[in-house]
């Protein structure tokens, strides 16, 4: 379940070589829920054919600004009242000119100059056009506007030339746009989240460790960063794509997390401390790969430092600790004993016994208890909508401040 579901997102198409990635991408915001309504240009036509963008948005695609074929509407301005968000995608250095400077003169440019929703611009083109004075001026004049702009990737271009120019991943852009209207209401707030499992090795090939997939840590981290937070992902081995815009520290050990963490706490205003740190390592760890023998091997245990709780203990006053529990048992009992011997404002409590188990899942079924709140105890749900509840909690602590 995206931000974008059931949303309207314009797709507006100037001519640029990219615009054949505008159909992926056109693709890509609609596999988010959105209902894509294209807009392009003259010379956008030249590139992609208008009939492609409409077979797969299901919609006539807007190209002409004197041509109505329905009456009763006028279409950019229709358009614009209906958008929840613009994307423009590729952006020439023509329609950056001409949008910065208030010219409105064929179809696209004439919608957005109506438009009240957060508009995206992508600037795709030769990297001397894409640093050239005019076009670094209308992008500022466009960021000064409240345009969201999204800086194009470096790499080989179509005029032969490496350099910055490259239209982004749509995948990517289309993350940006669900971003893009996602509420704000972490903004500024610096996170640390913690994600995956940590291994503890019994030899240079060998190690003990567990099931986490880290998928409930990373969809913390990535709702957090679209609701606007700074966000930092202490992460074990996990095999999932990093969060967009978000500092990823990899780590193994949970040696390593505490001080990865450590590092990082004085500016911290939450921690959410996700991951299934491993509780022991191993003593008796062997410098060279351990050969087989008869008679069996002894692996000797020592306890790992408990990450939350000893950064508990240098916890400041207005910073959020936010705990996970993994119970197979007395789920409530052992969830408030937690919360308090490990100094957190909230834990997130989950039952992991039979069918239930959370551990590489898309959903997950918990019970989120607080120092003074009456414990919410939740549907099984999928992790990003779950994701996004925790954080309303998080909110909810911050307020009753
Ligand atoms: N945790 C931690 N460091 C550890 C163990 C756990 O920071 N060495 C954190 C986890 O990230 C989680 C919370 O403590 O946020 C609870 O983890 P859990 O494994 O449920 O609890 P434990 O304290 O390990 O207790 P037990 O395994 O006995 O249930």
């Amino acid at each position: 379940m995206s931000d974008l579901n059931g949303r309207v997102i314009v797709l507006g198409v100037s001519g640029g070589i990219a615009a054949y990635k505008s159909v992926e991408l056109l693709r890509a915001l609609q596999k988010k829920g959105a209902d894509v309504f294209v807009v392009m240009t003259e010379n956008a036509l030249k590139f992609v054919g208008e009939l492609t963008f409409q077979a797969i948005s299901k919609h006539s695609v807007y190209t002409d600004v004197m041509k109505e074929d329905t009456p009763d509407k006028i279409r950019h301005i229709d358009l614009a009242e209906k958008a929840d968000g613009v994307v423009i995608a590729p952006a020439t250095a023509n329609i950056i000119g001409k949008i910065a400077n208030g010219i409105a003169d064929d179809a696209l440019s004439t919608m957005i100059m109506a438009v009240k929703a957060p508009v995206m611009i992508c600037p795709a083109m030769n990297s001397w056009m894409y640093e050239s004075r005019a076009v670094q001026r209308n992008l500022d004049t466009l960021s000064e506007d409240g345009f969201h702009i999204i800086d194009p990737d470096e790499g080989y271009l179509a005029c032969n030339v490496t350099g910055p120019g490259r239209l982004p991943e749509p995948y990517y852009i289309a993350d940006r746009v669900e971003a893009m209207l996602v509420r704000k209401d972490f903004k500024e707030k610096k996170v640390l989240v913690t994600a995956g499992p940590t291994v503890e090795p019994i030899d240079p090939v060998r190690f003990i460790s567990n099931h986490s997939s880290g998928k409930m840590g990373y969809k913390i981290a990535e709702a957090f960063e679209k609701r606007g937070a700074k966000v930092t992902l202490v992460s074990g081995p996990v095999a999932i794509d990093p969060p967009y815009n978000t500092e990823v520290v990899n780590i193994k050990t949970a040696d390593e997390m505490l001080l990865k963490c450590q590092e990082r706490m004085e500016n911290i205003d939450i921690i959410v401390k996700v991951a299934a740190v491993a509780d022991y390592k191993i003593k008796n760890r062997a410098e060279h790969k351990i050969k087989k023998s008869e008679g069996g091997l002894d692996l000797v245990l020592e306890e790992n430092p408990d990450i939350i709780k000893t950064l508990g203990k240098l916890k400041k006053p207005g910073q959020i600790f936010v705990g996970f529990a993994a119970e197979t048992r007395d789920l409530e009992q052992n969830a408030l004993k937690k919360l308090e011997s490990k100094n957190l404002d909230m834990i997130v409590a989950n039952e992991i016994s039979g069918k239930n188990s959370a551990f590489g899942a898309e959903e997950n079924k918990v019970t989120i208890f607080t120092k003074n709140m009456a414990p919410k105890i939740l549907d099984m749900m999928d992790k990003k909508v779950l994701a996004d509840l925790i954080l309303d909690s998080i909110l909810e602590i911050e307020n009753d401040r």
